[in-house]
């Protein structure tokens, strides 16, 4: 039997936009055993949404660059990261399939193989290479090559998720914006995107605070999250900043105390009492 844990993952952070991602302490757990029959799922009532196909998509993409053939197998799926809502759910089941995969045939690939072949299934690294990797991970790809770093997050900042009961599709979130950008506004973000990170390793709030006012997707993604200026306001009211995660509907609020998370979090549950609040941590290990 193979077992794999993959972390949930917020990827964009701010104004890193399809580059800086990092892994949470959710996580998504699969296991793989021999079947009698071509695929067993188990799920576990969990609102996933179509982890098994994504999962075993995976595992039979791995095969199949191995030239190996698909065994019968039975997926369980134990996964704390709700589905399409900006935590990385895809990533997790990506990564699953080809981790366990590569247990299973013994292929000996190392993460950056992994991380290659899971950007071409996800079509950006920013999920897939924390989930990997752990921690905060910066991402390029050189042609179809993933360049990866990690950046140790300073423990003085405190994380909270603020996860909405509803959806936001990636492609849709993706399909509304533009195509282009001007030069002005790629320089406005790639200095940020640079001050961003050397502000999650020192924990400087407040850099981060002056740097994550994103131009390339956050004002656009805001329109498809009703809840969005609200969360601001109120994320703001305990002197911390908001993020939309991934492509959203998933809000990560960032400050600078334990306390200021705690009431943050009591603050943002009772006023939003369906959705999940949750303090998180990030995650050293992919
Ligand atoms: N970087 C991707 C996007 C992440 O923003 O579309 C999606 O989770």
């Amino acid at each position: 039997m193979i077992r794999v844990s993959v972390p949930a993952t917020t990827a964009n952070l701010g104004v890193g936009y399809d580059v800086l991602g990092m892994a949470l302490d959710l996580k998504a757990r699969f296991t793989f055993e021999p079947s009698t029959q071509k695929l067993e799922i188990i799920g576990d009532g969990n609102d996933f949404a179509n982890p098994e196909n994504l999962i075993y998509r995976a595992f039979v993409t791995f095969a199949n660059a191995i030239h190996q053939p698909v065994p019968n197998l039975r997926i369980t799926v134990d996964s704390d990261v709700p589905s399409a809502r900006g935590l990385g759910s895809s990533a997790t089941c990506v990564v699953g399939g080809l981790a366990a995969a590569n247990a299973w045939f013994h292929a000996g690939w190392d993460e950056a193989a992994l991380l290659k072949l899971a950007t071409q299934m996800e079509g950006h690294p920013d999920n897939a290479a924390p989930a990997i990797y752990g921690q905060v991970c910066a991402t390029v790809l050189a042609g179809n090559e993933p360049i990866v770093r990690q950046y140790p997050v300073s423990q003085q900042l405190h994380f909270v998720t603020l996860i909405p009961p509803y959806a936001v599709s990636t492609e849709e979130a993706r399909n509304i914006l533009p195509a282009t950008m001007s030069y002005a506004d790629a320089a406005y973000q790639m200095g940020r995107c640079v001050l961003m990170t050397r502000a999650l390793v020192d924990g400087d709030l407040s850099l981060l605070r002056q740097v994550a006012q994103d131009r390339m997707h956050e004002p656009y993604r805001a329109t498809l999250i009703p809840d969005y200026q609200a969360a601001r306001e109120e994320t703001a009211a305990h002197d911390g900043i908001l993020l939309i995660s991934g492509s959203g509907s998933t809000m990560l609020a960032i400050v600078g105390d334990a306390a200021g998370a705690e009431q943050l979090q009591k603050a943002a549950a009772q006023r939003w009492p369906e959705w999940q609040v949750r303090i998180v941590t990030p995650s050293e290990q992919g």
